[in-house]
């Protein structure tokens, strides 16, 4: 879908459908729900009368206008209540209007920009989450249908109509910023959807490549015998049982290059297929495993927008890529590794394999002198339990560093609750044989796994997201479709604003 901003009055535009809105509670529509109505000869205000129309959030009323203005429909989109309106809302609102334009068959329509009136938004924030709902809802990933119905029925113009000129170029900028943060989402989307035979750790390394050189990121791609040179013997014994070849992907963006600790490491799980190794999942859990390597998109995904937008600090993302599989070859309950950090681990369960991987992208990037560290990954079924599919788990040795990450995914509707890392949990990862063990056992999974990659972050600001429930969802909402998230791509690219604006 295009996106472009217009000055003028919304309801002299020509469109097969123009998009007005209401707050929960108002009886009599003022600004451009007002001329809407006022052109409609009281349609607007007749159905609220009525109390068909109540301005509650989700609610969308489509008026045919049969001619009385140059739009063939006006739609009215409930925000709820003024005095709680979030540029959360406003992206879930234009996301459903978005949709149900698209089911209507409409191809283009104009709209307000939610919140910015008496919603009390930011302008330009307004307009960014315009553009983030419509393109993030209107998502899709078909590409493996042999007939592809969706290609002729999509809405593929939306015209952002200001009255005001003069609040022009903030909403352009807006729609710019709402269009990178969304894109990046959607490269995530699309990676953690395509299937695990494409989705290989080569595809992923491939588009990593592409990025850097369409964004001009430094990128270092290691393969196994480099991984081997640099003794990465956690994400070398998970990809023993492969034959896809393991990549540890590495991309720079130099943003205050005149301050090189002024930067923020983003590492990610990328284990393309978890089928828990001679550990074996059971199908039914094996299923959904092509979207192990969620962390690795979200990463890769971010750095690419945050190189559009030019924040000034340094940020490198390490995307640790491997399958997990059983062979042979494969790595056994009970082996011993010696990791990059020269740390050693006893091997309980093959299927805890994303601690592996991450134990030598943590030593990586504390070698290369990264000051803030953010890892992401699908690390534990655990976490599901515990907080379903309705906010991130963190866990941190630095609280500072998790309030900048909490505060960056509230702006951007990613939710993220910490867990807590007391020091008795550490007993549980205790071995007879090695340094650290790979599993703590039964209880507090979630946690036991964190404190497991505390010991490879050791005294570097850190913060761990468990996002092994919020990768993936199985219904719609707001502008969340079937399948994956692209979480906490935004978050990850705000997180990047927001440390290079505190300096
Ligand atoms: N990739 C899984 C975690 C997962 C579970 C992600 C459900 C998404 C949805 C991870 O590698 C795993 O298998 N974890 C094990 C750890 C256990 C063996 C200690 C788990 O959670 O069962
Ligand atoms: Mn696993
Ligand atoms: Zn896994």
């Amino acid at each position: 879908m295009e996106i472009k901003a217009i000055a003028g009055d919304i309801t002299q535009v020509e469109s097969p459908a123009i998009i007005v809105n209401l707050f929960e509670g108002v009886e009599a529509p003022g600004g451009a729900t007002g001329a809407a109505d006022r052109a409609l000869g009281g349609a607007i205000s007749n159905l609220i009368a009525d109390g068909e129309i109540r301005g509650k959030k989700g609610e969308i009323t489509i008026i045919h206008t049969l001619g009385r203005i140059p739009a063939a429909r006006v739609v009215v989109a409930g925000l709820g209540k003024a005095e709680s309106f979030t540029p959360e809302a406003a992206r879930r609102v234009t996301a459903a209007v978005c949709r149900r334009l698209r089911s209507a068959g409409v191809r283009r329509a104009a709209t307000i920009v939610h919140g910015a009136g008496i919603g009390g938004l930011d302008v330009r924030d307004a307009a960014q989450a315009v553009a983030e709902g419509g393109l993030l809802g209107l998502y899709t990933f078909r590409r493996y249908f042999s007939k592809n119905e969706d290609a002729d029925r999509t809405l593929d113009e939306l015209s952002v109509v200001e009255q005001d000129a003069s609040r022009l170029a903030d909403i352009e900028s807006g729609l710019e910023r709402g269009r990178i943060f969304a894109e990046a989402a959607m490269l995530a989307r699309n990676m953690v959807n395509e299937p695990p035979n494409h989705m290989t750790p080569t595809h992923i390394a491939d588009i990593a490549a592409g990025l850097a050189s369409e964004h001009a990121l430094e990128s270092t791609i290691l393969d196994s015998p480099q991984m081997e040179e640099l003794g990465m013997g956690g994400l070398l014994g998970v990809a023993k049982g492969s034959v896809e070849p393991p990549k540890f992907i590495v991309l720079t963006y130099k943003g205050d290059p005149d301050n090189p600790d002024n930067n923020l490491g983003l590492l990610g799980k990328g284990i393309t297929m978890d089928t828990g190794g001679i550990s074996l999942k059971t199908s039914a859990a094996m299923f959904s495993m092509k979207s192990d390597m969620s962390g690795a998109a979200a990463v890769v995904s971010a750095i690419g927008a945050i190189a559009q937008l030019k924040p000034r600090l340094n940020v490198t993302a390490i995307a640790a890529c491997t399958e997990n599989m059983p062979s042979g070859s494969a790595q056994k309950p009970g082996d011993v590794l010696r990791t990059m950090s020269g740390k050693t681990v006893e091997v309980e369960n093959t299927d805890a394999e994303g601690r592996l991987a991450l134990s030598d992208a943590l030593a990586y990037a504390r070698q290369m002198g990264i000051t803030r560290l953010v890892d992401v990954a699908t690390l534990t079924g655990a976490i599901v339990t515990a907080l379903g599919d309705v906010c991130i788990g963190a866990f941190t040795n630095n609280d500072e560093l998790l309030d900048s990450v909490i505060a960056a995914g509230e702006a951007c509707g990613e939710r993220i609750w910490e867990l807590p890392m007391y020091e008795e949990y550490k007993e549980q990862n205790r071995s007879q044989v090695a340094d650290v063990k790979n599993t703590g056992g039964a209880r507090a999974g979630s946690i036991t796994a964190a404190q497991f990659l505390a010991e490879f972050s050791e005294d570097t600001p850190w913060v761990h997201l468990d996002i092994a429930g919020t990768a993936m969802t199985d219904r719609e909402s707001g502008y969340q479709v079937r399948g994956a998230t692209g979480v906490p791509t935004r978050t990850l690219i705000r997180l990047a604003e927001d440390l290079a604006a505190q300096g």
